[in-house]
């Protein structure tokens, strides 16, 4: 019997980068998966390559009209899922005196709103002893530029204390995954220019003690140990940074 046969995944963010690798390794495991993206492009992209292993839904996941209506397709499609994991984000990095009104609610409607009311509105189609994993960041020391989005993050840290606490009853574990620098196309920095997004790549090479990015892979581990085997913890999150939050960085 396959690792995940008979379990029934919703991924949100699963179109590219961290969120796809979670869902690659769910259908080789033998998963039923559900993802979302909001991007059409890349939804029709996910659809041809991964054919009819997985239902692919465009969702917006800062409007509550779409969550809503993924609720109502993913209760016909599945009627109940064993594991939700919340990847979906944006990032906008803008020294703290240009952060425009525009960008910050950008990042709190996606990042914050967003994964808030996915959680509530999905957890009733999760199964008693199921999980719900949300996606923050390492919890390293505050860096420039970079305000608004650990100010998003921050809120969903604490999503995952307090949902843990109020879903014990049903046995629904909660935690949050908290990646440092991860090779992903966009690096999680869609809006940066290739130049940019090279330097961002650079520092995190060199700023990381194992001295190197994370794959995508490697977080879709974490993300899949969290959300099925790591069965006497919730509440947590677990840095997956080479070291980043906890180790002195070699020069
Ligand atoms: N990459 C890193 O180094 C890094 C580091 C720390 C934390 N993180 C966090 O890890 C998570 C995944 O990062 P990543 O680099 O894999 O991100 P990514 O490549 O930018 O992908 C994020 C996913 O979210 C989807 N998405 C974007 N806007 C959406 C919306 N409005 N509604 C629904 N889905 C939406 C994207 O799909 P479409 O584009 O197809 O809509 C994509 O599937 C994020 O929460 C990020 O903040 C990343």
């Amino acid at each position: 019997m396959k690792r995940f046969e008979n379990k029934k995944v919703v991924v949100i963010g699963g179109t590219h980068g961290m969120g796809l690798a979670t869902v690659k390794a769910l259908i080789d495991g033998g998963a039923k998966v559900c993802l979302t993206g909001n991007n059409p492009g890349n939804i029709d992209r996910v659809k041809a390559d991964l054919g009819a292993n997985v239902s692919v839904i465009r969702s917006d996941a800062s409007s509550l009209s779409d969550i809503d209506r993924l609720r109502e397709t993913i209760s016909d499609v599945f009627g109940s899922i064993d594991a939700l994991l919340i990847f979906a984000a944006v990032a906008e990095f803008e020294p703290f005196d240009h952060v425009s009104e525009a960008s910050f609610d950008r990042q709190f409607a996606l990042n914050t709103k967003g994964a808030f009311f996915v959680a509530q509105r999905l957890a009733p189609l999760i199964k008693d002893g199921g999980s719900i994993t949300f996606t923050t960041v390492t919890p390293a020391t505050g860096s420039p530029t970079m305000s608004v989005y650990m100010g998003t993050k921050a809120a969903v840290r604490a999503f995952a204390r307090v949902f843990a606490a109020e879903l014990l009853v049903r046995g629904i574990r909660v935690n949050a995954l908290a990646p440092g620098f991860v090779d992903t196309p966009s690096l999680g920095l869609a809006s940066l220019t290739p130049e940019v997004r090279q330097e961002v790549y650079d520092i995190g090479n060199q700023v990381t003690p194992m001295k190197r990015h994370g794959t995508v892979e490697e977080i879709a581990s974490g993300a899949l140990f969290l959300a099925f085997d790591a069965t006497f913890f919730t509440g947590i999150e677990l840095p997956i940074d080479g070291g980043l939050s906890t180790v002195d960085c070699p020069e």
